[in-house]
Protein backbone atom coordinates (compact mmCIF):
# COMPACT_ATOMS: atom_id res chain seq x y z
CA UNK A 1 0.00 0.00 0.00
CA UNK A 2 1.67 3.20 -1.18
CA UNK A 3 1.91 6.24 1.69
CA UNK A 4 -0.37 8.92 2.42
CA UNK A 5 0.98 11.52 0.07
CA UNK A 6 1.28 15.40 2.12
CA UNK A 7 -1.08 17.73 0.23
CA UNK A 8 1.02 19.98 -2.18
CA UNK A 9 2.21 23.49 -0.83
CA UNK A 10 0.94 26.27 -2.48
CA UNK A 11 2.70 28.87 -3.35
CA UNK A 12 1.94 32.57 -2.05
CA UNK A 13 0.08 34.52 -4.60
CA UNK A 14 2.51 37.23 -5.72
CA UNK A 15 1.87 40.82 -7.93
CA UNK A 16 3.87 39.65 -10.73
CA UNK A 17 2.17 36.34 -10.84
CA UNK A 18 -1.58 38.32 -10.69
CA UNK A 19 0.23 40.80 -13.49
CA UNK A 20 0.53 38.14 -15.90
CA UNK A 21 -2.00 36.45 -15.55
CA UNK A 22 -4.07 37.10 -18.74
CA UNK A 23 -6.51 34.98 -20.02
CA UNK A 24 -5.86 35.43 -24.01
CA UNK A 25 -2.48 34.22 -22.89
CA UNK A 26 -3.51 31.03 -21.58
CA UNK A 27 -4.44 31.66 -17.91
CA UNK A 28 -6.88 30.64 -15.84
CA UNK A 29 -9.18 33.61 -14.40
CA UNK A 30 -8.31 35.11 -10.96
CA UNK A 31 -10.58 34.88 -8.40
CA UNK A 32 -10.69 37.11 -5.77
CA UNK A 33 -12.71 37.58 -2.59
CA UNK A 34 -13.48 40.68 0.35
CA UNK A 35 -12.19 39.19 3.51
CA UNK A 36 -12.31 41.98 6.69
CA UNK A 37 -10.98 39.88 9.18
CA UNK A 38 -9.15 36.39 10.12
CA UNK A 39 -12.06 34.07 10.15
CA UNK A 40 -12.91 35.59 6.90
CA UNK A 41 -9.15 35.23 5.50
CA UNK A 42 -9.22 31.71 6.57
CA UNK A 43 -12.01 30.72 4.48
CA UNK A 44 -10.26 32.59 1.69
CA UNK A 45 -7.29 30.75 1.52
CA UNK A 46 -8.59 27.49 2.68
CA UNK A 47 -11.20 27.95 -0.71
CA UNK A 48 -8.00 28.60 -2.97
CA UNK A 49 -8.95 32.12 -4.32
CA UNK A 50 -5.95 34.12 -5.51
CA UNK A 51 -6.48 37.69 -3.93
CA UNK A 52 -8.13 38.65 -0.70
CA UNK A 53 -9.77 42.31 -1.13
CA UNK A 54 -9.77 44.04 2.38
CA UNK A 55 -12.35 46.49 0.71
CA UNK A 56 -13.98 49.35 2.24
CA UNK A 57 -17.62 47.38 1.23
CA UNK A 58 -16.13 46.52 4.95
CA UNK A 59 -18.41 49.73 5.38
CA UNK A 60 -21.53 48.43 4.40
CA UNK A 61 -21.31 44.47 4.85
CA UNK A 62 -20.02 44.62 8.52
CA UNK A 63 -19.96 48.59 9.86
CA UNK A 64 -23.48 49.21 9.06
CA UNK A 65 -22.97 52.54 6.95
CA UNK A 66 -25.00 53.24 3.92
CA UNK A 67 -21.93 53.78 2.14
CA UNK A 68 -18.21 53.41 1.82
CA UNK A 69 -17.43 56.67 2.61
CA UNK A 70 -17.14 56.58 6.39
CA UNK A 71 -14.16 54.64 6.77
CA UNK A 72 -10.66 55.66 7.26
CA UNK A 73 -7.44 54.88 6.68
CA UNK A 74 -7.08 53.63 10.63
CA UNK A 75 -10.57 51.27 10.13
CA UNK A 76 -8.86 50.33 6.66
CA UNK A 77 -5.42 49.46 8.49
CA UNK A 78 -7.22 47.72 11.72
CA UNK A 79 -8.78 45.33 8.96
CA UNK A 80 -5.96 44.38 6.59
CA UNK A 81 -4.07 43.51 9.90
CA UNK A 82 -6.58 41.47 11.25
CA UNK A 83 -6.39 39.37 7.83
CA UNK A 84 -2.83 39.63 7.28
CA UNK A 85 -3.21 37.99 11.07
CA UNK A 86 -4.13 34.79 8.80
CA UNK A 87 -0.89 34.53 6.76
CA UNK A 88 -3.02 33.55 4.21
CA UNK A 89 -1.54 32.80 1.14
CA UNK A 90 -3.96 34.66 -1.27
CA UNK A 91 -2.62 37.97 -2.72
CA UNK A 92 -3.92 40.34 0.13
CA UNK A 93 -4.93 44.11 -1.70
CA UNK A 94 -5.74 46.87 1.11
CA UNK A 95 -8.25 49.16 -0.27
CA UNK A 96 -7.93 52.94 -0.01
CA UNK A 97 -10.58 54.94 1.28
CA UNK A 98 -12.30 58.19 0.13
CA UNK A 99 -10.23 60.88 0.93
CA UNK A 100 -6.63 58.67 1.27
CA UNK A 101 -5.57 59.32 -2.05
CA UNK A 102 -7.45 62.35 -3.18
CA UNK A 103 -5.51 65.43 -1.29
CA UNK A 104 -1.63 64.89 -2.72
CA UNK A 105 0.89 62.59 -3.28
CA UNK A 106 2.69 62.89 -0.59
CA UNK A 107 -0.23 62.29 2.15
CA UNK A 108 -1.44 59.00 -0.77
CA UNK A 109 1.85 57.76 -0.02
CA UNK A 110 1.66 57.70 3.52
CA UNK A 111 -1.45 56.46 3.69
CA UNK A 112 -0.41 53.67 1.38
CA UNK A 113 2.54 52.55 3.41
CA UNK A 114 -0.22 52.64 6.55
CA UNK A 115 -2.18 49.79 4.28
CA UNK A 116 1.07 48.15 3.50
CA UNK A 117 2.48 48.23 6.99
CA UNK A 118 -0.50 46.39 8.38
CA UNK A 119 0.00 43.42 6.25
CA UNK A 120 -1.37 44.75 2.68
CA UNK A 121 0.89 43.33 -0.28
CA UNK A 122 -0.74 46.15 -2.82
CA UNK A 123 -3.34 48.78 -2.76
CA UNK A 124 -6.19 49.53 -4.44
CA UNK A 125 -8.06 53.04 -5.71
CA UNK A 126 -10.87 53.96 -7.25
CA UNK A 127 -10.86 56.52 -10.49
CA UNK A 128 -9.30 57.16 -14.05
CA UNK A 129 -7.16 59.68 -15.31
CA UNK A 130 -7.30 61.69 -12.59
CA UNK A 131 -5.55 59.56 -10.43
CA UNK A 132 -3.14 58.69 -12.97
CA UNK A 133 -0.31 61.01 -10.85
CA UNK A 134 -1.29 59.00 -7.40
CA UNK A 135 -0.62 56.05 -8.66
CA UNK A 136 3.05 56.90 -10.30
CA UNK A 137 3.18 58.33 -6.73
CA UNK A 138 2.62 54.85 -5.11
CA UNK A 139 4.60 52.72 -7.81
CA UNK A 140 7.02 55.06 -7.31
CA UNK A 141 6.99 54.37 -3.80
CA UNK A 142 7.38 50.60 -3.86
CA UNK A 143 3.59 49.96 -3.76
CA UNK A 144 2.09 48.34 -6.34
CA UNK A 145 -1.49 49.38 -7.52
CA UNK A 146 -4.67 47.68 -8.46
CA UNK A 147 -7.12 50.32 -10.27
CA UNK A 148 -11.16 50.19 -9.97
CA UNK A 149 -13.10 51.65 -12.73
CA UNK A 150 -16.91 51.94 -13.66
CA UNK A 151 -18.95 52.25 -10.73
CA UNK A 152 -16.79 53.74 -8.22
CA UNK A 153 -18.47 53.30 -4.86
CA UNK A 154 -16.56 56.02 -3.43
CA UNK A 155 -18.02 58.68 -6.00
CA UNK A 156 -21.63 57.48 -5.38
CA UNK A 157 -22.62 61.65 -4.56
CA UNK A 158 -21.14 62.41 -7.48
CA UNK A 159 -22.60 59.76 -10.15
CA UNK A 160 -25.96 60.82 -7.99
CA UNK A 161 -26.51 56.91 -7.10
CA UNK A 162 -24.71 53.10 -7.13
CA UNK A 163 -25.77 53.00 -11.29
CA UNK A 164 -24.17 50.73 -14.19
CA UNK A 165 -21.30 52.65 -15.90
CA UNK A 166 -20.12 52.97 -19.36
CA UNK A 167 -23.70 52.94 -21.29
CA UNK A 168 -23.23 54.68 -24.56
CA UNK A 169 -20.81 54.73 -26.67
CA UNK A 170 -19.15 58.00 -25.57
CA UNK A 171 -18.77 56.60 -21.91
CA UNK A 172 -17.74 53.27 -22.69
CA UNK A 173 -14.49 55.03 -25.12
CA UNK A 174 -14.09 57.16 -21.81
CA UNK A 175 -13.97 53.85 -19.95
CA UNK A 176 -11.61 52.23 -22.25
CA UNK A 177 -8.69 55.26 -22.00
CA UNK A 178 -9.29 55.78 -18.43
CA UNK A 179 -7.71 51.79 -18.31
CA UNK A 180 -5.29 52.63 -20.95
CA UNK A 181 -3.91 55.52 -18.58
CA UNK A 182 -3.79 53.51 -15.37
CA UNK A 183 -1.73 51.13 -16.56
CA UNK A 184 0.55 53.33 -18.15
CA UNK A 185 0.70 54.97 -14.57
CA UNK A 186 1.31 51.57 -13.74
CA UNK A 187 -1.71 49.64 -12.52
CA UNK A 188 -0.96 45.82 -12.22
CA UNK A 189 -4.82 44.93 -12.72
CA UNK A 190 -7.66 46.82 -13.05
CA UNK A 191 -11.10 45.76 -10.99
CA UNK A 192 -13.80 47.15 -13.70
CA UNK A 193 -17.34 47.34 -12.04
CA UNK A 194 -21.11 47.31 -12.94
CA UNK A 195 -20.88 48.22 -16.82
CA UNK A 196 -22.34 46.56 -19.46
CA UNK A 197 -20.72 43.07 -20.65
CA UNK A 198 -19.32 44.55 -23.94
CA UNK A 199 -17.62 47.33 -22.13
CA UNK A 200 -15.74 44.74 -19.44
CA UNK A 201 -14.67 42.85 -22.60
CA UNK A 202 -13.42 45.61 -24.76
CA UNK A 203 -11.61 46.94 -21.43
CA UNK A 204 -9.78 43.54 -21.43
CA UNK A 205 -9.14 43.75 -24.87
CA UNK A 206 -7.62 46.93 -24.66
CA UNK A 207 -4.87 46.10 -21.54
CA UNK A 208 -2.27 43.86 -21.05
CA UNK A 209 -2.69 43.59 -17.25
CA UNK A 210 -5.31 41.64 -16.01
CA UNK A 211 -9.15 42.75 -15.47
CA UNK A 212 -11.02 41.69 -12.18
CA UNK A 213 -14.71 42.05 -13.18
CA UNK A 214 -17.69 42.73 -10.87
CA UNK A 215 -20.99 43.37 -13.03
CA UNK A 216 -19.12 43.20 -15.96
CA UNK A 217 -19.22 39.86 -17.90
CA UNK A 218 -17.69 36.99 -18.63
CA UNK A 219 -14.95 37.79 -20.35
CA UNK A 220 -13.09 39.64 -17.61
CA UNK A 221 -9.34 38.07 -16.76
CA UNK A 222 -10.53 37.43 -13.50
CA UNK A 223 -14.24 38.21 -10.82
CA UNK A 224 -14.61 39.49 -7.88
CA UNK A 225 -17.20 39.16 -4.90
CA UNK A 226 -18.21 40.68 -1.64
CA UNK A 227 -17.92 37.37 0.34
CA UNK A 228 -21.00 38.65 2.77
CA UNK A 229 -22.80 38.79 -0.68
CA UNK A 230 -22.09 36.13 -1.96
CA UNK A 231 -22.90 33.78 1.47
CA UNK A 232 -25.84 35.58 1.81
CA UNK A 233 -25.11 37.44 4.78
CA UNK A 234 -25.25 41.08 3.56
CA UNK A 235 -29.18 41.14 3.29
CA UNK A 236 -28.23 42.80 -0.06
CA UNK A 237 -28.50 40.79 -3.62
CA UNK A 238 -27.17 43.71 -6.51
CA UNK A 239 -27.79 41.77 -9.87
CA UNK A 240 -24.50 40.50 -10.65
CA UNK A 241 -23.94 38.86 -7.21
CA UNK A 242 -24.66 35.09 -7.12
CA UNK A 243 -25.18 33.68 -3.69
CA UNK A 244 -23.80 30.25 -3.02
CA UNK A 245 -24.79 29.83 0.46
CA UNK A 246 -28.01 30.90 3.11
CA UNK A 247 -25.22 31.54 6.16
CA UNK A 248 -27.62 34.60 7.51
CA UNK A 249 -30.22 31.98 8.31
CA UNK A 250 -28.20 28.99 8.96
CA UNK A 251 -26.53 31.30 11.89
CA UNK A 252 -30.22 32.49 12.82
CA UNK A 253 -31.63 29.10 12.95
CA UNK A 254 -28.55 27.93 15.18
CA UNK A 255 -28.89 30.87 17.84
CA UNK A 256 -32.60 30.27 17.66
CA UNK A 257 -31.51 26.90 18.80
CA UNK A 258 -28.95 27.79 21.15
CA UNK A 259 -31.67 30.75 22.78
CA UNK A 260 -34.73 27.83 23.43
CA UNK A 261 -32.06 24.93 24.56
CA UNK A 262 -31.13 27.65 27.53
CA UNK A 263 -34.65 28.46 27.92
CA UNK A 264 -35.91 24.77 28.42
CA UNK A 265 -32.87 23.64 30.39
CA UNK A 266 -31.30 21.42 27.54
CA UNK A 267 -28.56 23.49 27.55
CA UNK A 268 -25.89 22.96 29.30
CA UNK A 269 -25.77 19.70 28.85
CA UNK A 270 -23.78 17.41 31.78
CA UNK A 271 -20.68 16.81 29.31
CA UNK A 272 -20.88 20.92 28.91
CA UNK A 273 -20.01 21.00 32.41
CA UNK A 274 -16.51 21.09 34.46
CA UNK A 275 -17.02 18.23 37.43
O1 LIG B 1 -14.69 47.35 -1.44
C1 LIG B 1 -14.98 46.42 -2.21
O2 LIG B 1 -15.49 45.37 -1.80
C2 LIG B 1 -14.72 46.61 -3.63
C3 LIG B 1 -15.22 45.54 -4.56
C4 LIG B 1 -16.66 45.71 -4.78
C5 LIG B 1 -14.45 45.53 -5.83
O3 LIG B 1 -14.15 47.57 -4.02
Amino acid sequence: MSEPQPAPTRAPVTVPTVRAAKRRDGHAPLVMVTAYDAPGARVADAAEVDMILVGDSVANVVLGYEDTLQVTIADMAHHVAAVARAKPRPLIVGDLPWMSYHVDAADTVRNGAALIRAGAQCVKLEGGAVRAPMVEALVAAEIPVMGHIGLTPQSVNALGGFKVQGKGDEAARSLVEAARILESAGCFAIVVEAVPEKVGTAVTEAIEVPTIGIGAGPECDGQVLVMHDLLGMSGRTPKFVRRYAELELAAIEAVATYAADVRSGAFPADREAYH
